[in-house]
């Protein structure tokens, strides 16, 4: 069994890299990625010299890159988390967003069309949704729920999820989606909420809570979501979507605190809200649960323990990340803000 992943330097990917090279002793694992700067090789450094894992640096939006690619591996199947993520860099520049995560979808979708798959596997987000009252809290998002995104990162999954579809209708091609919620974990890129956190209260700065705080994410640690990934790709029924979901709800609020918490310290600071700012996301992984058996094994209060404990134990890992451009990007998205 030959899998590409794609996105493999990135959180999620380089995650899923390590549990499929643990968990399938037989498997070639190749990873893609364009090293964006949220691809990071350190990430893969433990597998780089495994005989079973091999890298390219490649665009997934380069139809000709791609296609070699294809020819060369022959791969069984295709797993898809190469995406710009940041919903706030999104709003500061939506292009590069529809450019990959739509485009990039298409061109794969092509290659697999092409040189021929047993599966393509399209890693999407509970935000294609849009969001849910604060009101109303017997409501969750099914597989059911019409798309209706709020943001240019959503709205570019949302378009590709709806590629995908097409592709399988039109084309017949072998594809399955999953919908996940928020992730956390060790190798999340510190521009979002949980590694932000952490890395400013390890360094002494402010931790700046957009809004009021009660925003409410549904947070799934990240082996997890590998493990639904790897359950898919083996039984999920073609053309189908699941949604994947913690049963985790948290406020913003409660998360920092957390967080505080378990590091001893730290000083929420109240700062302007993120246009747009979804209030609610919550999934409902029924589906998922009754189809193939899969449920969420780490429980928030082992995972976020886990979570800063990898913080702790790898900083050259992430204060790599935040002495470079990243230092721009802080002074921009927060300064005066
Ligand atoms: P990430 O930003 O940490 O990693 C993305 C990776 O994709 C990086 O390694 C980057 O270099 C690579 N990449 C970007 N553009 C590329 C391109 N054009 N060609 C090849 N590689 C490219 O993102 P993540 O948090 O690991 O998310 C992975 C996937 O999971 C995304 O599709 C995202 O939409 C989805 N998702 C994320 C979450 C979450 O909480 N992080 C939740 C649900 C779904
Ligand atoms: P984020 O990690 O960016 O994920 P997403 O927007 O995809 O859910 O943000 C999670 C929540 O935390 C979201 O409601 C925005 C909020 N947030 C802050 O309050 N402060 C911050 O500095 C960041 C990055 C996020």
């Amino acid at each position: 069994m030959k899998i590409i992943v794609t996105g493999g330097a990135g959180f999620i990917g380089g995650n899923f890299v390590h549990y499929m090279l643990k968990r399938y002793e037989e498997y070639e694992i190749i990873c893609l990625d364009k090293l964006t700067y949220a691809g990071n090789m350190e990430t893969l450094e433990s597998v780089i010299n495994n005989p079973r894992f091999k890298f390219y640096k490649a665009d997934i939006a380069e139809k000709e890159v791609i296609s070699e690619i294809f020819y060369k591996e022959k791969p069984n199947i295709i797993v898809n988390f190469a995406a710009e993520s940041h919903v706030d860099r999104s709003i500061e520049n939506p292009s590069v967003f529809l450019q990959t995560n739509v485009m990039g979808t298409q061109v794969l979708l092509d290659a697999c069309r092409k040189h021929g798959i047993d599966r393509y596997h399209q890693v999407s987000t509970d935000e294609v949704y849009g969001d849910l009252p604060l009101d109303k809290p017997d409501l969750f998002f099914t597989e059911e729920t019409p798309l209706n995104a709020s943001s240019p990162y959503s709205a570019s999954k949302a378009g590709a999820d709806m590629l995908v579809q097409a592709y399988h209708r039109t084309f017949g091609l072998p594809v399955t989606i999953s919908r996940c919620s928020n992730n956390y974990g060790p190798y999340h890129f510190p521009e979002k909420l949980i590694p932000l956190m952490i890395a400013n209260v390890l360094y002494n700065k402010p931790l700046p809570v957009y809004g009021t705080g009660e925003n409410v994410r549904d947070w799934l640690y990240v082996e997890d979501h590998c493990s639904a990934i790897d359950l898919i790709i083996h039984k999920g029924r073609l053309g189908e979507i699941y949604n994947i979901g913690g049963h985790n709800e948290k406020t913003n609020l409660e998360v920092v605190q957390t967080i505080i918490r378990e590091l001893g310290n730290g000083k929420i600071e109240y700062v302007k809200d993120r246009a747009g700012h979804d209030m609610r996301y919550a999934i409902d992984s029924a589906k998922i649960h009754n189809d193939l058996g899969w449920f969420p094994i780490t429980k928030f209060e082992d995972g976020i323990k886990m979570t800063i404990q990898w913080y702790l134990d790898n900083k050259s890992w992430w204060e790599n990340i935040i002495s470079g451009e990243y230092q721009n990007y802080y002074a921009k998205m927060y300064d005066k803000r």
